[in-house]
């Protein structure tokens, strides 16, 4: 078998031969393909949804068959057997941490966990009722100016540095956003704890002489922040490598990411999820709810992926999760609605004929919600553990010999030739 296309241009006749590597034709072998006056030949693909822009060894999707793995170990028994931080250090790394090695990354990640003060003061000077996730934003690309030497990605030892402190310090800023948006003091970090207890503690103490967090709660943390972890080449994900493809360092391209997390098209379903379970208000209002689903009225959210056409791996494992939550906290009834809608759902036709499926933001919510967290952290809840992969694809991208400055083209639809 032939591993190239033949395209026939039948404005002029003339036949292409291109190359197939990796199931992927070079989009710059198109160029070839003109006409007189007219430039190459380009795609057109908004949204990159049929574009690979780069290679990756990170994290590998199969939508068709509902498998996600994570440098090649299945998600599922990551969320089962390892902690988040033994998680981010596969995504760094490439491989798990033994022993010796995990608990050198541990130490390092811990050490790292204050922020400057002035980052705090960063923190106070935002409006008191400022989003989360906008403050986080901008205390993660201010992060730069305290280490204005993270631009120097070419030295690995520099790369390894920015990492660890970035890893360490999300949670820290992700408190103090949320502590101001109550008025609230901020919690220092302790080095005693572990780096999901010490999040929930930065969380929620209050005049405790110690927090002490439910420990099936902190398990549940872990898992949710494992899931989280890394998806590929999704938008947040293209934004950190497009603004890092500019030579730019981890704080500036992941404030980046940050910000087009914090869009209600990527981070924010499951907000939307629980506003959704709030209208329904009971079980006995899901039929007409579906009916008005399937009319075309309104979307079931919490269901469907623009990847995973089968059942959405991560969201088996949260539903688990959330019974482990609700045991600690008591039944919310927005639990005993979701699960009887995701039963009618699996059972109707208009929603098996469509492949849609329960996703990982549908019972995300619920989770959060029942940590006492409100809706605007959610995003943030999203932002700390994506920040290891991000950094897994910042680390591949800055290395990474094929890749250029990030510079789409355009179909230019404007005047021409106009002058004053
Ligand atoms: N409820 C009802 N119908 C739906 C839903 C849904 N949640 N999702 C898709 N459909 C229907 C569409 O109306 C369409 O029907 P049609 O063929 O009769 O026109 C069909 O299913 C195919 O849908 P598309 O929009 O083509 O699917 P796409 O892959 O583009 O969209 C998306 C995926 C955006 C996730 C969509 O399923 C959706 O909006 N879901 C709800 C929002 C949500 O939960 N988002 C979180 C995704 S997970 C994440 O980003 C972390």
């Amino acid at each position: 078998m032939s591993e190239t296309l033949t395209i026939t241009d039948n404005r002029t006749g003339q036949s292409y031969e291109v190359p197939i590597t990796d199931n992927t034709i070079n989009a710059v072998d198109l160029r070839q393909i003109s006409v007189p006056d007219q430039p190459g030949l380009s795609t057109y693909d908004p949204g990159l949804v049929n574009t690979s822009a780069c290679r990756s060894a990170v994290t590998y999707i199969d939508g068709d068959a509902g498998i996600l793995e994570y440098r090649g170990y299945p998600i599922e028994q990551l969320a089962e057997q390892c902690t988040y931080l033994e998680v981010a250090y596969l995504l760094i790394h490439g491989d798990l941490p033994n022993p010796e090695q995990l608990a050198a990354w541990e130490a390092s990640i811990t050490q790292r966990r204050f922020v400057h003060e002035n980052v705090k003061a960063l923190t106070e000077k935002t409006r008191h009722d400022a989003h989360p996730m906008a403050t986080m934003m901008a205390s993660v690309a201010g992060l730069h100016t305290f280490y204005p030497a993270g631009r120097r990605y070419d030295d690995p030892a520099s790369r390894d540095l920015q990492v660890r402190r970035l890893i360490a310090k999300m949670p820290t800023i992700a408190a103090y956003s949320y502590r101001h948006s109550l008025g609230l003091p901020y919690v220092y970090p302790l080095d005693t704890l572990s780096y999901t207890e010490n999040f929930l503690a930065m969380l929620f103490k209050m005049g405790e002489p110690r927090y002490k967090a439910d420990p099936r709660l902190v398990r549940a943390l872990e898992v949710l922040f494992i899931l989280h972890a890394d998806h590929e080449q999704n938008c947040s994900t293209t934004a950190v490598r497009t603004v890092a493809s500019a030579g730019n360092d981890p704080y500036t391209s992941i404030s980046a990411g940050i910000g087009a997390l914090f869009g209600p098209l990527h981070g924010g379903a499951n907000e939307a999820v629980l506003r959704m379970l709030d209208r329904i208000g009971d079980q006995s209002n899901i039929g007409s709810f579906i009916d008005g689903v399937k009319a075309g009225n309104e979307k079931l959210m919490g269901f469907g992926h623009r990847v995973y056409k089968n059942y959405d791996p991560r969201a088996r494992i949260i539903k688990d999760a959330c019974h482990d939550v609700f045991e600690v906290t008591g039944v919310n009834p927005k639990l005993e609605i979701a699960q009887e809608l995701e039963a009618i759902a699996l059972e109707d036709e208009y929603f098996k004929e469509r492949k849609l499926y329960p996703n990982v933001d549908f019972y995300s919510g619920l989770i959060y919600e029942a940590l006492g967290l409100p809706p605007e952290m959610f995003t943030v809840m999203f932002a700390i553990p994506r920040t290891s992969g991000w950094l897994s694809q910042w680390l591949e991208q800055v290395v990474d010999s094929e890749q250029k400055i990030a510079r789409p083209k355009q179909i230019y639809t404007g005047k021409r030739g106009r002058s004053l």
